[in-house]
């Protein structure tokens, strides 16, 4: 070889490494990408489909918690983009990932990723939004981490019975013995959403709880969204609300930020709110009595499960290997809900510790 095609070769070499680091910063910059950057250990490539998401900034800090001296866990941040994730997912597969452990943005877009993974036969662990159960199947490869979604819409309409049965002197304004309430509901065709939407209100009715909604709409689990919601629907309804069902507690307490600024909260002006997922801040409102009750969402767990099948695909072993979870019929780890109020609060605390 010449010394001019050496120089050549060379050049190329650096051209493409710097490529290559500056498609790290871009995912930095633009995607936000973070990891335990332990290059010894298994490479396990992640995506969440956004960082700015409450409760899944618990999952996110309870899976580089469980990755640290166990694998090199690259993590993405989707910003809510399928497209992007997409892409992420093809650069983790170029930087070497044994497996993948992928929160979508859009849980239809669950097959697109397991043909790219199943091409380069890479194990991927799906975790919080659910695939449709035939993608699964489709590959021998593919698992899931997360809930029994409807759980938690009949745990939250549980919660919601008992409170409304010791307090319905007070919390039924009208006395027409039905809960007039209006829903927060989280992303439309979100299993979790979708499920606990419909579970929460058949819940209350196979108790004989008569239920009328004045209004419905998503906020797409954003504080933010609720807030403005809310806002409409205060002025719209005002007192004529008897119930506040938000699909997870980013909602709830938005909705609470509204109700706070039309007054409720202080003296008699009260309206019960309850969500999912008992974050700090709602078990925060739980204890200051400005929510009734949530749902505890187990995000410690989940990004633990998730990591611990991760880290065993990208050693080739078997997933549960050296592990408590279990596995169902449809090859995913469900993680329990458990329903939380004043009485049993320390069982949230001790779970987002
Ligand atoms: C749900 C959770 C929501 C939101 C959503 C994102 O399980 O309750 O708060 O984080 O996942 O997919
Ligand atoms: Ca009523």
């Amino acid at each position: 070889m010449s010394l001019k095609k050496k120089g050549l070769v060379l050049s190329l070499a650096v051209a493409s490494s710097i490529l290559l680091a500056t498609g790290c910063s871009s995912s930095a910059t633009s995607g936000g990408a973070s990891g335990s950057n332990d290059a010894k250990l298994p490479a396990v490539g992640g995506t969440i489909y956004k960082f700015d998401d409450n409760f899944m900034s618990y999952v996110r800090r309870s899976m580089e918690d469980s990755a640290k001296g166990k694998v090199n866990l690259m993590l993405n941040d989707s910003q809510n983009d399928q497209a992007k994730q997409i892409e992420q997912v093809d650069t983790l597969i170029a930087k070497g990932a044994k497996s993948l452990a992928i929160n979508l943005v859009d849980p239809k877009a669950a097959q697109t990723i397991v043909d790219k993974a199943k091409a380069k036969d890479i194990p991927v662990i799906f975790f919080n939004k659910e695939p449709d159960e035939a993608v699964l199947k489709g590959y021998d490869k593919a698992y899931y981490v997360g809930t029994t979604s409807s759980e938690s819409g009949v745990l939250q309409g549980e919660l919601i019975a008992k409170a409304w049965e010791s307090n319905k002197d007070k919390w039924d304004k009208n006395h027409d013995g039905k809960i007039q309430y209006v829903l927060l509901k989280g992303e439309p065709g979100h299993p979790d959403a979708e499920a606990r939407t419909k579970y929460v209100i058949d819940t209350l009715k196979s108790k004989g709880i008569q239920v009328e909604q004045l209004a419905m709409d998503t906020a797409m689990w954003d504080a933010t969204k609720a807030t403005e919601k809310m806002d409409a629907w205060v002025s719209k309804y005002n007192d004529k609300i008897e119930f506040v069902i938000a699909n997870n507690d980013g909602m709830a307490l938005g909705a609470i930020a509204s109700l706070e600024k039309a007054g409720y909260f202080t003296g008699d002006k009260f309206v019960p709110v309850v969500g999912v997922d008992a974050i700090p801040e709602a078990l925060e409102m739980i204890e200051k009595g400005k929510m009734v009750g949530t749902v505890l969402n187990d995000a410690k767990n989940q990004g633990k499960a998730t990591v611990d099948l991760a880290a065993n695909a990208a050693n080739g072993k078997d997933v549960l290997a050296g592990t408590d979870w279990k596995l169902d019929d449809k090859k995913a780890v469900r993680v329990p809900y458990i329903e939380i109020t004043k009485d049993n609060i320390q069982v949230g605390k001790d779970a987002y510790k």
